[in-house]
């Protein structure tokens, strides 16, 4: 979800430039789209547990471009000052991006993520180390890996049980002493950013994107319509469950994980946005 990854990032300033004017057949599908949303309402509070199955697909990468290999590259020199080292596990690796980044720098980690088509779209590299499985059930052993890493908001996408379980998985798989990092949003300020509707050009795809809060401000929920220039529409929901520092504390105690730091950014080579972040050092207690 994900500021959700920053994924449902606060956009302060709506993108929509004349160079990024979409073509003649995605404005009139855009004014289609537009009027649908007008006269019968996307329906906006369709809950939908599953969203995670369809969201990350062939057009994730085209919409979340900006969340380079550059910027993985930075954050990596930040995870390794923070002291990860050894075999480390990538919680939701997406393409791979930052297991390509430790590589070159030597360190070998592996990946687990849901969806096939980010999993293939992963460097040649890192593909061996990759494994295709739920958050919540962890193919690995107790006591697997030196650290994890759960980066650009691939934490909050489950109900209150299943945010439990995916905690109590990435601390199970973890040696004793060894730390996980949550890189999470920030939640005062996806709030305060929150704009309810935008629209940009990524690629060959105009976008819709359509934000507000629900559970009592506790969800980011994103309603994205992606349409290309032959007029195909697609469109998906992405939902970010926002944790209050003290709510995550109390979740990772019980799974047995204590604060060793907290950071507020990624300082300003490692993230292609300044937004202000939730970023937990935790240490599984031996
Ligand atoms: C916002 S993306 C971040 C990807 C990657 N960490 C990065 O920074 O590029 C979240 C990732 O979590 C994965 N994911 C979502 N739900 C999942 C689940 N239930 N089990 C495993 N991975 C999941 C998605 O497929 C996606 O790759």
């Amino acid at each position: 979800m994900k500021a959700a990854c920053g994924r449902i990032a606060p956009q302060v300033t709506p993108r929509h430039s004349s160079e990024h004017r979409p073509s003649t057949a995605q404005g009139a599908a855009l004014e289609r789209f537009e009027k649908i949303s007008r006269n019968s309402g996307v329906k906006r509070d369709v809950h939908d547990e599953r969203w995670y199955e369809t969201a990350f697909g062939r057009d994730y990468l085209t919409l979340y471009a900006h969340r380079s290999s550059a910027e993985a590259r930075a954050q990596v020199v930040r995870i390794l000052e923070w002291g990860f080292h050894g075999q480390l596990l990538d919680l939701g690796c997406g393409a791979g991006r930052h297991l390509a980044a430790l590589e070159a720098r030597g360190v070998f980690g592996v990946g687990v993520d849901l969806s096939r088509e980010l999993l293939a779209a992963a460097p040649r590299e890192v593909r061996p180390r990759l494994v295709r499985a739920d958050l919540r059930r962890l193919p690995f052993r107790d006591a697997s890996f030196d650290g994890a890493l759960s980066l650009f908001s691939s934490f909050g996408y489950f109900d209150d049980a299943g945010d439990r379980r995916a905690l109590h998985e990435a601390a199970r798989v973890l040696r004793p002493a060894g730390q996980l990092l949550l890189d999470l949003a920030d939640p005062g300020a996806v709030r305060a950013g929150l704009v309810p509707r935008s629209e940009r050009q990524a690629g060959d795809l105009a976008l819709v994107e359509e934000r507000h809060l629900a559970d009592g401000g506790r969800l980011v929920v994103k309603q994205v319509t992606v349409i290309e220039r032959s007029g195909v529409r697609r469109s998906w929901q992405e939902r970010l469950r926002l944790y209050e520092p003290q709510e995550l504390l109390s979740m990772a105690a019980l799974c047995g994980l204590s604060v060793r730091a907290r950071h507020t950014t990624w300082g300003a080579s490692g993230g292609s946005v300044a937004a202000p972040r939730q970023i937990w050092v935790l240490e599984r207690e031996s």
